[in-house]
């Protein structure tokens, strides 16, 4: 996140000798996601970060893949998903392809007995459902309904819930997560014209430094294989921290919707971007103010990229029958637009109050095995209008 953001008090001069008040040296890590050119934070470690003292049993938490080559429309009941006590275990891949793994999660209980890192992607966490803590080498984030939690690779972190009933989106992406390029200037601060400014990007704070010595377990993901770590020393043990590279948290209720006199493309809801995919977010908004507009979207082929669209709230206009939590899933190649019936009744409404975020990947994602448990079938054929059942 190209905001300078720092917790604690550092020396003068990176890279020299940094006493503790007890004597002896902290311990200096640079961390960044892309090599030394990307953005970085330097961090000051009471202990060095390095004290492995147990690798135990890995095991593959790899994405069961179901079907590889996939060109039909496909509808998932996200909320049927099954919770699950333990915040790993909960985590259940659904579209996949080389470039991420999107999946959803209904975890009930906090992380207290390991801590947890991803080696090689970032993650964005989408909470649809529920509240609590991000605790990192960072420091702390509140999180809650309508938050993005975007936790670069390599950060370790323990998560809180403040209930049982949580629901999750998430993607691992394997390039860094940044905002959109486009509302950016040279120099990185976002523009005039940007749906959100740095004001909206809530930074790590309440920096606790553990000075803590022992067995710690870190369950580090690489390449779909969760290795159990055993480190010497508690991971929080940062004790000053300053850059441009940590863990935030923008809420959905912070996207400020651009609206026209007619009818505006996906590319106006975009709110993040990575190598190989775009993040979007429809909020409420006003609808189109031509007296001849149609609100509802025109059909389009999006052959370059396939579409998933995760509702969140609200009455989302151009589909039919869709409800909280549902994924759809529009691939590349094959026309989509609204369902019987959306386009008429989209004509003259002012406004909408529908919430909800989309995934564009540009390359096919393959459908998992926990996927099809959810799956809506037939959904590809609902835009035939003798099998709609509701129509307003
Ligand atoms: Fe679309």
């Amino acid at each position: 996140m190209p905001i300078y953001h720092k917790l604690g008090n550092f020396p003068q001069k990176r890279h020299t000798q940094f006493e503790k008040p007890n004597g002896g040296l902290y311990y200096e890590q640079l961390f960044g996601t892309e090599g030394f050119h990307g953005h970085a934070s330097l961090l000051y470690h009471v202990h060095r970060p390095t004290q492995v003292k147990e690798i135990t049993k890995s095991y593959s938490v790899e994405p069961k893949i179901a079907i590889g080559k996939n060109i039909k429309s496909l509808l998932l009941k996200g909320f049927e998903l099954k919770p699950q006590a333990d915040f790993l275990d909960s985590r259940k891949p659904m579209l996949v392809n080389k470039d991420c793994i999107i999946g959803l999660a209904a975890p009930q209980q906090s992380l207290t007995s390991y801590f947890y890192k991803n080696a090689d992607a970032d993650e964005l966490i989408f909470v649809h459902r529920g509240s609590g803590v991000l605790y990192t080498m960072f420091g702390e984030l509140k999180f809650k309904y309508g938050d993005y939690i975007n936790i670069p690779r390599g950060t370790v972190y323990k998560i809180h819930f403040d209930t049982e009933d949580n629901r999750l989106l998430y993607v691992e992406s394997f390039d860094p997560i940044f905002t959109p390029k486009r509302y950016r200037n040279e120099f990185g601060q976002m523009l005039e014209h940007s749906p959100f400014c740095e004001r909206d990007i809530k930074r790590p704070e309440n920096l606790k430094t553990y000075d803590e010595q022992g067995e710690f377990d870190i369950f580090i993901k690489k390449r779909g294989v969760m290795f159990p770590y055993v480190y010497a020393n508690h991971p929080f043990d940062v004790a000053v921290w300053y850059g441009y590279h940590y863990p935030y948290i923008f809420s959905i209720f912070n996207f400020e919707p651009i609206t026209g006199r007619i009818h505006m493309p996906p590319p106006i809801h975009q709110t993040f971007e990575s190598k190989n995919f775009v993040i979007c977010s429809f909020v409420p908004r006003l609808y189109d103010y031509h007296p001849q507009a149609i609100p509802a979207p025109y059909h389009h082929s999006n052959i370059d990229s396939d579409e998933l669209l995760y509702y969140v709230d609200g009455d989302f206009m151009s589909r039919n029958n869709i409800q909280k939590g549902q994924i759809t899933l529009h691939p590349g190649g094959i026309p989509h637009g609204p369902h019987p019936g959306a386009i008429e009744r989209s004509i003259g409404k002012r406004e909408t109050e529908e919430l909800a975020v989309m995934i564009d990947p540009f390359n096919p994602v393959m459908i998992t095995e926990e996927a099809l448990k959810i799956d809506v079938k037939d959904y590809y054929k609902s835009w035939l209008e003798e099998l709609e059942t509701t129509k307003n």
